[in-house]
């Protein structure tokens, strides 16, 4: 038991745990400690990442300059020039050639220079620093001098300027050159703005901001505050990085690893599958800078305690919506697509030696990152894709037979795709099975059960996308949270066939989403969780070690529909040798719990954690309002080996107990 525990007694709780809960209302819940049940895999709960909603580049990898390469189709997408200023490109990156020559406007009271838009604007903090970077030469060896600042446009003060520092550029040599800048002023929607201060002319390429405090504090790193929140899930596996990205708008935009690592100046652009995807929603500015590439994906898994979970494209393009027979590889020509996913376990876990583990190594990661999992497909679906399929587990299987690999389902939760494909994977014999279902309230209710009767000599499931799309145009409000809540009991009673589960998608940008619901919100200064977000930490970190049978008044729990609203689960935890009841009251009134801890005697005091919402189903987290729907911790008594509790209606609990000592 933790002694941290922050003592939020409820008098209401106390004094009804205190009554005599012996009437026919009383629920009773049995959890047979005298059990140890499967174990609960260490990689049950984790997160997907995918790019999508601004989820990368103006998002979680920090960078504040959006275009920093001038590879954009229009070069000075996201730059607003002044004076003389030329887009060329033979410049020091052959994968990212152009970039931008600023001259002498040829009057003392005329300015060069250009301003960068950032993602949403380029946000800075009073207080913190920055650390401007950009790779330039001179026209002659006198060199030339640039001014950077960061800059508040709607200052109506004495100055729009917020830092400012100069840099001197050396020689006719292309160079990187660096300088912090500290904000006298929090802005959101501020710019970046170079100048040139000298009478020789400076070309520069790939411009960059990132703040100094980063996750971990690396350098191309990531931002603090999101990785923060993923930390405090305490993600057992971290799949990235898609999603439909891995399929691209066609075969040539589809994620290639390959492109993402090494120095991040000589990445190439790629043109994000998001962009256009929603005929209503266009976000022409949305592209993949491969910043945040797969290097940096596995060290994030690693310092976040996840194994790495990367998706393969199948050499297939996105079924649902670029469908095109006539553009799909044959089956004899997927030799490039299976190379990359051997290539990529070599990155991951080879020799130093090795060509890809050697790069791995120059990048800074000389120790593998232990690749244990690798799916092959996203969406795919029909013959075509376990054919494709089936070259690739052959491949793997012969030269890597530890690695263990997920193959697809399809888009759907269950009907015709689905029943084709889980047979297909049997045969093809894929370690786990990944399944995806976005579905609204009734769906999530009625499948807690699902996993009851699923064959347990088979592949596992890895339910890979999952979120409650509410009806009535409502999302990320606790409603749907309190659907995932229920369903869930479902996933852990069944850890010995569901061996990981992801919410989907992860991150939003308040200003760039093209997909809701999601887990984590922000802007681009602060970031919130919803409470689907904490329904995943409730699990995530009362994880338990081993499941154990619990009954509700008399039968198995059921949870194809509940039994009074209530869902439930139980677990142990070796650990510390407590036992995990998570009850989920989906009904509208109040519910009457008692707990049995059946073959243990006398119990400690019993610690609780309750999710509920004060302002309705509808309610909803948001940056303005990041707090109104919380966990909260109390704590109640035992009698026994018995806990009394009221589990208010619409609510989720969490209750920790263990035997006196
Ligand atoms: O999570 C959003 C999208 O939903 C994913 O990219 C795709 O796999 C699914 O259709």
């Amino acid at each position: 038991m933790k002694n941290e525990l922050r003592f939020f007694v409820t008098s209401g709780l106390l004094s009804l745990a205190a009554m005599t809960m012996y009437s026919e209302d009383v629920n009773r819940l049995v959890v047979n400690s005298e059990v140890k049940g499967a174990e609960i895999p260490s990689t049950m709960y984790g997160v997907f990442f995918e790019d999508i909603n601004y989820g990368a580049d103006g998002g979680l990898y920090a960078e504040k300059v959006k275009n920093r390469s001038f590879e954009f189709p229009q070069a000075l997408m996201g730059w607003t020039t002044f004076g003389k200023v030329k887009v060329k490109d033979d410049g020091p990156f052959e994968r990212n050639p152009h970039y931008v020559v600023l001259s002498d406007p040829g009057h003392p009271e005329k300015r060069t220079g250009l301003m960068n838009e950032g993602f949403f604007g380029v946000s800075f903090e009073k207080g913190e620093e920055y650390r401007f970077s950009v790779w330039a030469r001179c026209e002659t060896d006198h060199g030339s001098k640039i001014t950077v600042e960061l800059i508040d446009p709607s200052s109506q003060g004495e100055s729009q300027v917020m830092a400012s520092v100069d840099v001197e550029i050396e020689g006719s040599d292309w160079r990187k050159y660096v300088a912090i800048l500290s904000p006298s002023e929090t802005v959101k929607d501020g710019r970046l703005r170079i100048f040139l201060n000298s009478k020789s002319a400076v070309d520069l390429e790939h411009v960059s901001l990132f703040p100094v405090e980063t996750w971990m504090g690396h350098e191309n790193g990531l931002r603090k505050d999101l990785v923060e929140k993923l930390h405090a899930l305490k993600p057992g596996v971290f799949r990235f990085p898609g999603g439909c990205i891995v399929e691209g708008t066609d075969l040539d935009t589809r994620y290639q690893w390959k492109n993402t690592v090494g120095p991040v100046e000589n990445r190439p652009l790629n043109e994000n599958r998001w962009h256009y995807t929603f005929p209503h929603k266009f976000f022409p500015d949305y592209f993949q800078s491969y910043g945040l590439g797969f290097f940096e994906y596995f060290q994030l898994a690693e310092e976040l305690g996840s194994e790495p979970l990367p998706v393969l494209n199948v050499g297939l393009i996105c079924q649902y919506q670029n469908w095109d027979e006539n553009v799909q590889p044959h089956v004899d020509e997927l030799k490039p697509y299976i190379q990359d996913a051997l290539d990529l376990i070599e990155f991951a876990n080879g020799d130093t030696l090795t060509e890809w583990g050697g790069l791995r190594a120059s990048m800074g990661h000389k120790e593998p990152f232990d690749l244990k999992f690798i799916a092959i497909g996203n969406e795919q679906w029909g013959e075509i894709y376990p054919q494709h399929l089936e070259p690739f587990v052959k491949a793997i299987r012969s030269r890597y037979p530890e690695i263990k690999i997920i193959g697809s389902s399809g888009p759907q939760s269950e009907g015709e795709d689905f029943e084709y494909l889980w047979p297909e994977m049997k045969r093809l014999k894929v370690d786990l099975v990944d399944e995806h279902f976005y579905r609204p309230e009734k769906w999530f209710l009625s499948q807690g059960g699902r996993y009851d009767s699923y064959d347990r000599d088979g592949p596992k499931v890895f339910a890979g996308e999952y979120a409650c799309h509410g009806s009535g145009k409502k999302y990320n409000h606790f409603n749907a949270s309190l659907m995932e809540a229920a369903f869930m009991t479902g996933l852990e009673r069944n850890a010995d066939v569901v061996e990981m589960a992801t919410y989907a998608p992860l991150f939003a940008h308040v200003e760039g989403w093209q997909w809701r619901p999601d887990l984590i919100w922000f802007d681009n200064l602060q970031s919130y969780p919803t409470s689907s977000y904490y329904v995943q930490q409730l699990y995530s970190t009362n994880k338990g070690t081993n499941v154990v049978p619990v009954t509700m008044n008399g039968s198995r729990v059921k949870g194809d529909e509940g039994q009074n609203g209530l869902f439930a689960s139980g677990v142990y935890d070796s650990n510390d040798g407590s036992y995990i009841v998570k009850v989920v009251n989906t009904g509208k009134t109040s519910q009457q719990l008692e707990i049995e801890l059946k073959g243990l005697n006398d119990l400690e005091y019993c610690e609780t954690i309750i999710l509920e919402s004060f302002d309705g189903g509808d309610a909803e987290n948001s940056l303005s309002n990041p707090s109104k729907i919380i966990p909260m911790k109390g704590i109640l008594p035992t009698y026994g080996n018995h806990v009394n509790s009221e589990i208010p209606a619409e609510s989720m609990m969490v209750f920790r107990v263990a035997e006196k000592k």
